[in-house]
């Protein structure tokens, strides 16, 4: 484990839907997932189905019907997300980008304002941007690191919504969830946490005042790089009534394996999510006293900025370390060329490490906006293998 977090994530102790009670551990491994009742299967099975036989007309067996709707292995998953950010209702998606546009479109409406960081997944930018304004939603980027930012940006004009990232993607800049929770509450605007950096394991926003969470649970819920997925969880029994008739109604649900997927790597997150933060903490105490990095992005290192609200708010640091090339563009674009247990590619929160250039991959569309990132800025996706074969990749692809 990371040095100084305090803990609030974890649920523990939280009965999670469907009864399961427990630490996060046991809640990931039993939450949703009793033993089938049929055969005792103790994984739950893949219902690879389409429709149900009804035993008479409307009179469903356990109330399902047609798995746009609802599917045994997608409830399954739902319950365990629901019991592990400790909300009543949590939806799965068949892409985080298909969760955020539904929360969007269930929450807002065409003529509200919007709140977004400066920092921020490319993707969730572009969706805002190119996407939402046609529907007549506007934006305004502000630095959601500064509370007194975002009062004053709420004192401006109505805000429906605010929308954060903690830790942030690709800079792992925190924002103080507490503090933006009771800013929102006032101004009536929501609070949106996107937890995919941290997991459930590590930050549990609604604990601390934010009124949904999204994952994209590709990344280390899923964990293992082999299933794309989404999901928004929260704690109003309203607004996850809203959200599943939008789910029904617009349908971009996650498929019965991709939930079951999902699942399985959900069983391993506290230990994946343990070692992870251990590497990368080492990882970027390398970088930090390595002679061709000029700044490193980790909020487990005191000297971040965010370090300190970090530690309150957060189990652990987590697995993503960003850093910046004394060299420049060229020189960090080289470097992740280099690396040879560091896999080049887009995505991250999988057992492999990954190394990619944000400017021309992850965050290629925020280019010449508010959200555009360093150029000489290259992003780790920090995995579970041997730390000191991971240390030994990256100094000497800068050497
Ligand atoms: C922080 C964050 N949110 C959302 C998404 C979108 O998720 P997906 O790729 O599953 O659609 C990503 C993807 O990288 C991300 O990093």
């Amino acid at each position: 484990m990371t040095a100084g977090a305090a803990g609030t994530a974890g649920a523990a102790g939280t009965p999670g839907a469907g009864g399961a009670r427990g630490g996060f551990e046991t809640l990931a491994i039993h939450a949703g997932q009793d033993p089938d009742p049929v055969t005792g299967a103790v994984v739950p099975p893949i219902y690879q189905v389409s429709t149900y036989a009804q035993d008479g007309v409307g009179n469903t067996r356990g109330g399902y019907e047609y798995s746009r709707t609802s599917n045994p292995t997608r409830t399954a998953l739902e319950e365990c997300l629901a019991a592990l950010e400790g909300g009543t209702r949590a939806l799965a998606f068949a892409s985080g980008m298909a969760a955020e546009d539904c929360l969007l479109r269930t929450i807002c409406r065409p003529g509200d304002h919007v709140l977004i960081p400066q920092d921020a997944y490319g993707g969730t930018y572009r969706l805002f941007d190119k996407v939402l304004t046609t529907w007549q939603l506007s934006y305004q980027p502000v630095p959601v690191t500064d509370p007194q930012a975002v009062k004053h940006a709420l004192e401006q004009r109505p805000v429906r919504v605010v929308w954060v990232e903690t830790p942030t993607n690709p800079l792992l800049s925190i924002v103080d969830i507490t503090a933006l929770a009771a800013l929102c509450a006032n101004a009536g605007a929501l609070l949106v946490v996107d937890n995919t950096f941290a997991s459930p394991y590590l930050q549990n926003p609604l604990a601390l005042g934010a009124d949904a969470v999204v994952h994209s649970t590709t990344k280390y819920l899923g964990g293992h790089s082999d299933v794309v997925g989404g999901a928004v969880v929260v704690a109003d029994d309203g607004l996850g009534e809203r959200l599943a008739f939008q789910q029904n109604a617009t349908g971009a649900v996650a498929g019965p394996f991709d939930a079951w997927l999902t699942l399985r790597g959900i069983r391993t997150l506290a230990v994946r999510m343990d070692r992870h933060s251990q590497n990368a903490l080492r990882a970027a105490d390398m970088l930090a006293a390595h002679p061709a990095v000029t700044e490193v992005f980790y909020p487990g290192l005191s000297a971040h900025p965010g370090h300190e609200i970090a530690a309150k708010q957060m189990r652990g640091f987590g697995g993503m370390v960003s850093f910046r090339v004394r060299g420049g563009e060229e020189a960090a674009v080289a470097v992740c060329g280099r690396t040879r247990v560091f896999i080049l590619g887009e995505s991250l929160g999988g057992v492999e490490s990954l190394i990619e250039h944000p400017g021309r991959m992850t965050h290629a569309s925020a280019a010449g906006s508010a959200l555009e990132v360093p150029a000489d800025l290259v992003r780790l996706s920090v995995g579970i293998e041997s730390a000191d074969d991971l240390l030994e990749d990256l100094r000497s692809a800068l050497r």
